[in-house]
């Protein structure tokens, strides 16, 4: 074990190796913060710990900053990866079955992320083989990997998680990246303002379990005056590729257009998040406002996987 872990709980690091990442709802949340803490130590610990280890990404869907920070941050550790970011120049474009691909696949490799379409995926991907399955993203399910780092963004960038008051603007009801981490805030003492469109709002199901778990939130369609005083602003783009109907998209692509005119509005102290790509949503006239994160978000999410990858892979054991 190298100095830098030395005083990490060995019991719980151990329980990482060979697990399946598929929804942050299979993570208690002392397991949520002890992989922050192991993330942070990796901002300043670069050993190659995993020499030789693969990762095969099986991109069955769009994707620049989940697929190329898992390559990079595999490679940072001293692994490298194989895989395809495009279906259609794998053999799912013959009719092969993802039970069948994942079956071949698992024999190239040591760790498998996986994006898909449809929802539930990953879950079947992680019950068709030993080897750890990561879920880079199921349809409108879940993104958990996108969740750690965007919890680790807000510890970063505000220093706590809880007492926090945080918006969620654009597309809530396909949004994924929205969906993982309003589930996985649950465990926080958080208030939510959620901003969308009638059409887009929180699924029903996430909204019964904010009630549940006691988190205030209210619902709002206009990003004023809802976005006033709030900490964080977590904004999304519009995901068009979720729409059975591309008129209803049509409707409502450009609904929200946050620059910087809100600024004198909405107080001091907001933090500007997207889980990125951004469409229309962000004004590039924002980029150089000073609590913009979200390049400093995207940044995170090599940090966080390559403590994720050295997690599940065994490497700082
Ligand atoms: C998100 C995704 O794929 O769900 N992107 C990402 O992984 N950073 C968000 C999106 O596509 O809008």
């Amino acid at each position: 074990m190298h100095e830098l872990f030395k005083d990490i709980d060995q019991d719980r690091a151990r329980s990482f190796k060979g697990r399946d990442i598929i929804s942050p709802l299979d993570f208690e949340k002392d397991e949520i913060l002890f992989l922050l803490d192991v993330a942070r130590r990796f901002e300043t610990f670069r050993e190659p710990v995993l020499p030789g280890c693969i990762l095969a990404a099986l991109f069955f869907e769009p994707s620049t900053r989940t697929r190329l920070s898992f390559e990079s941050a595999i490679q940072r550790l001293g692994g490298s990866v194989l895989g395809f970011a495009d279906k259609g120049v794998s053999s799912v474009a013959k009719g092969e079955t993802l039970y069948d691909t994942i079956r071949v696949v698992e024999a190239y490799c040591d760790a498998i992320v996986i994006r898909h379409p449809l929802e539930g995926s990953a879950r079947v991907a992680a019950e068709s083989t030993e080897r750890p399955v990561i879920n880079g993203g199921d349809g409108a399910n879940q993104h958990p990997t996108q969740t750690l780092l965007d919890l680790y963004t807000i510890r970063k960038e505000k220093d706590r998680i809880d007492g926090l008051r945080i918006g969620f603007l654009g597309d809530l009801k396909y949004g994924r990246a929205v969906h993982s981490l309003v589930d996985t805030l649950c465990h926080f003492d958080v208030e939510m303002k959620l901003i969308s469109p009638k059409t887009l709002r929180l699924p029903a199901q996430l909204r019964e379990k904010l009630d549940s778990v006691g988190i205030s939130f209210s619902e709002h369609e206009e990003i004023l005056p809802a976005a006033a005083g709030l900490d964080i602003l977590y904004t999304t783009r519009i995901q068009k590729e979720r729409f059975p109907d591309l008129l209803d998209y049509e409707r409502v692509k450009s609904v929200y257009q946050v620059d910087r005119t809100i600024l004198p509005e909405v107080g001091e102290e907001l933090t500007i998040m997207h889980p990125l790509p951004r469409v229309t949503e962000i004004s590039p006239d924002l980029d150089d406002y000073p609590r913009a994160a979200y390049f400093r978000q995207s940044a995170n999410g090599v940090t966080v996987r390559r403590a994720l990858l050295a997690l599940v892979l065994g490497g700082i054991l």
